[in-house]
């Protein structure tokens, strides 16, 4: 990637030089700072995710080996690095990039070599070609790339599942060390359409040990044992949702003496959804809301967009910055519209819940210290005009990622929308098309009934899935999905089916994201998995990757990687009327 930016800019700036050197001090200072836009390579990773300290270095190692592998003869080595140095010393904003490209290349470049003209006619071509049609360096940048990639074909040229040692370092280091695994939970429920059925708690350990549950709303504070064999599920009066505008104690605690997930899920009627209950540690003090509502709102008390705020301090002041798309909220006699601010103080144990006609997708949460948020919508009509509950405990913006393979779920009719908390660029690649898009701060970009998307943005994002079954039309649920910086290497996880009617089929999945060589070091529950329902691939910078879907039984499973390549795995379940799908685990990182 360094090497084509490196000589893009060369030419680009000989091409200013002769044409117009006036120019050459005000034009480029109007155009976006190069660091700042996606400049990609054959295999199509924006820049910018290449400047992100804690992956850069592996990134860039084995893009220029990759480079060197397959593309360039030894004899076109030298004379690529002395363009880059030559490059990099005219433009100053390049400067770190420089840096880190001249280190690996003197680490990678072997010296005495000869010079190869073709290559660089090649390129020279592409880009005074370019030069003729628009002067912007982002839209010469993208048409160049698009030369590439039309003369050179799709990135999976550049590495197959064959080439195994180039793809291992090409991983995408996860986040951190810390998962979503922990010892201390605070969570909520959502108001749902209505209260008839139950809450659930599915709680799973990797060893035998005793949680606390403490539900000051209805009294309950009691201990449990957990088996590390067993999923330990615990039924939950729907009295506990969060079902009134405003203040209430409704917080969900548990605090266990090992390690475990926490998984939320709600059956009310045929309003059905799950959530992975993120812990304490993970929680942020800065949150924004995700939601999802029709376009045209319908006129119904119970398609409401909603959030929920759980504290866990003995104070918290929280500020509330709406986004709406439209209507007003009407809190204490006061009326709030658009980009008008509430703010709160609550306690431990304490809740805030708003719902809303209009999505409130958007909105800010600011806390003085750490609270658990979830939003999601009471009753979501995504097809067809039939209710479906959605719900999701929110990652902070903390601990949002960049790069993301979007899977269509197995059997399933999906929408997503990416969330930006600041404006950001995207790379958007659907298997057949590359489109950069902008997102406006608090905005987000819908995508409907999609096949399969890779999305790679400058800064980051937050990217909820929603889903209904193919055949069925009732069913939708919403899941938050992980970043590549999200995987991890192994999960425990529960698959559920406490329905409140027991409507056939029933189906219960597993959709696994992996880098495709590593699929076959899957191991679900000891065995290798033989039987996929479904597979598709697609190419994220360079790396093959693999959507795999499994149908699974009902109860506790655990899945892993033999060599530790850390993978995405999203579980859903549904039956003809009900549906839902969370995450099954997040890696994050912890700051010390
Ligand atoms: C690049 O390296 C030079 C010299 O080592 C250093 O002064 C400069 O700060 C570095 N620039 C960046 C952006 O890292
Ligand atoms: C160059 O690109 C810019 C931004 O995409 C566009 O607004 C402009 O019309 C283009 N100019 C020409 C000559 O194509
Ligand atoms: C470009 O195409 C050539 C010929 O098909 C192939 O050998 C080479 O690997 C390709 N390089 C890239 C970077 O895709
Ligand atoms: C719950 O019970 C534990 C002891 O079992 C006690 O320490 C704690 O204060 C109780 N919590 C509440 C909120 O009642
Ligand atoms: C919360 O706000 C109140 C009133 O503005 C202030 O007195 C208090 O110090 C704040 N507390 C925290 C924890 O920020
Ligand atoms: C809300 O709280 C913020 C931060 O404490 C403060 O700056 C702002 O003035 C407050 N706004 C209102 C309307 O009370
Ligand atoms: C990919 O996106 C392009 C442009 O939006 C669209 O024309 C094409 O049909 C899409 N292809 C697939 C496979 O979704
Ligand atoms: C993406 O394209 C590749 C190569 O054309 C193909 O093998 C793969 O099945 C496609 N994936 C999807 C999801 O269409």
């Amino acid at each position: 990637m360094n090497l084509y930016l490196a000589f893009f800019s060369l030419t680009l700036m000989q091409g200013k030089l002769e044409g117009n050197a006036m120019q050459k001090d005000t034009e480029p200072r109007k155009e976006e700072d190069p660091l700042s836009i996606p400049l990609i390579d054959v295999g199509g990773a924006p820049l910018v995710a290449m400047l992100d300290t804690s992956s850069m270095n592996v990134r860039i190692k084995s893009f220029i080996k990759t480079l060197m592998a397959t593309m360039l003869e030894d004899s076109q080595r030298k004379q690529i690095q002395n363009i880059v140095m030559e490059t990099l010393t005219k433009d100053s904003t390049t400067d770190l990039i420089k840096n880190i490209t001249i280190q690996e290349l003197n680490e990678e470049l072997v010296s005495d070599v000869k010079t190869s003209i073709p290559f660089r006619e090649q390129m020279e071509n592409i880009v005074m070609e370019t030069l003729k049609q628009n002067s912007s360096i982002e839209l010469i940048r993208n048409i160049a790339v698009q030369e590439i990639m039309t003369r050179n074909q799709s990135g999976e040229e550049i590495i197959g599942d064959s080439n195994q040692d180039v793809q291992i370092e090409k991983i995408s280091r996860p986040f951190g060390v810390t998962e979503t695994i922990g010892k201390t939970f605070y969570l909520g429920f959502l108001e749902s359409y209505g209260k008839y059925g139950d809450l659930y708690l599915y709680i799973v350990s990797s060893s035998d040990g005793s949680c606390q549950l403490c539900i000051p709303s209805t009294g309950i504070n009691t201990t449990f044992s957990v088996l590390s064999t067993r999923v330990k599920s615990f039924k939950i009066s729907p009295d506990v949702c969060l079902d009134h505008h405003g203040i209430q104690r409704k917080a969900v605690f548990v605090k266990c003496d090992i390690p475990v997930s926490v998984y939320g899920l709600t059956y009310l009627s045929d309003e059905v959804d799950g959530f992975l209950a993120l812990p304490y540690e993970v929680f942020g003090q800065d949150y924004m809301v995700t939601s999802f509502t029709l376009k045209t709102p319908r006129n119904t008390p119970h398609s409401n967009s909603n959030f929920g705020i759980i504290a866990i301090s003995k104070s918290t002041n929280i500020t509330i910055t709406f986004r709406m798309s439209g209507g007003i909220i009407n809190y204490k006699a006061t009326r709030y519209g658009n980009d008008d601010i509430l703010n709160i103080t609550l306690v431990r144990f304490e809740t805030f819940y708003l719902s809303h006609d209009y999505d409130l997708s958007g909105t800010l949460i600011t806390a003085s210290s750490p609270v658990a948020v979830m939003s999601g919508v009471r009753t979501s009509y995504l097809r067809n005009g039939y209710g479906n509950h959605m719900e999701e405990m929110i990652i902070p913006n903390e601990h949002l990622g960049r790069d993301f393979i979007v899977p269509k779920l197995y059997d399933s009719q999906c929408n997503f929308r990416i969330f930006a908390l600041e404006q950001t660029r995207v790379r958007t690649y659907n298997n057949s098309s590359v489109v950069y898009i902008n997102i406006q701060s608090r905005r987000f970009k819908e995508y409907e009934n999609y096949d399969l998307y890779t999305l790679q943005s400058s800064v980051p994002v937050q990217v909820q899935l929603y889903c209904n079954g193919a055949s069925t039309k009732y069913d939708a649920f919403m899941a938050t999905l992980p970043s590549i910086q999200h995987f991890k290497s192994s999960y425990k996880f529960p698959v559920v089916n406490d329905f409140k009617y027991t409507d056939r089929p029933q189906h219960f999945y597993l959709t696994i994201i992996i880098q495709s060589y590593a699929k076959a070091g899957l191991r679900l529950d000891s065995k290798e998995i033989s039987n996929y329902k479904g597979t598709s691939t697609v190419t994220l910078e360079s790396t093959l990757y693999s959507v795999i879907t499994v149908e699974l039984s009902v109860g506790l499973h655990e899945i892993q990687q033999n060599n530790d390549i850390p993978f995405g795995l999203i579980v859903f379940g549904r039956n003809k009327y009900s549906g839902y799908g969370f995450p099954a685990g997040f890696s994050v990182n912890i700051k010390p």
